[in-house]
C-alpha cells in the first residue's frame, strides 16, 4: 500500500517506510533521505507516522524476544 505518493518518481509504499525504519530511520525526513526523496503536501504525515510506529515496535518486540530468551544449561550433578 502506498504511504506517500509525492515522494520521488514512484512514491513510498509501507515497506518503503519499514525498511528504512530498520535501516535507522527516526524521523519523517529520515525516511525520505533514506529514499532520496522529499515531501510535498504532507497529506500522508499521519499515515508514515503510524507505519513508522508500528515498526517501532515490532522491533522493540523483536529485541524483547531475543533478550526474553531463557538458555537452560544443565549443571554437573555431585
Ligand atoms: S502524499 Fe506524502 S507528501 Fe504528499
Amino acid at each position: 500500500m502506498y504511504v506517500c505518493h509525492c515522494a520521488g518518481p514512484k512514491g513510498l509504499t509501507e515497506k518503503d517506510v519499514r525498511d528504512a525504519v530498520r535501516a535507522g530511520a527516526k524521523c519523517r525526513s529520515d525516511v525520505y533521505k533514506h529514499h532520496d526523496t522529499r515531501p510535498s503536501c504532507g497529506i500522508c504525515t499521519k499515515h508514515m507516522n503510524e507505519v513508522m510506529a508500528a515498526t517501532k515496535a515490532e522491533m522493540a518486540a523483536e529485541k524483547g524476544d531475543r533478550q526474553g530468551t531463557l538458555r537452560i544449561t544443565p549443571q554437573p550433578t555431585e
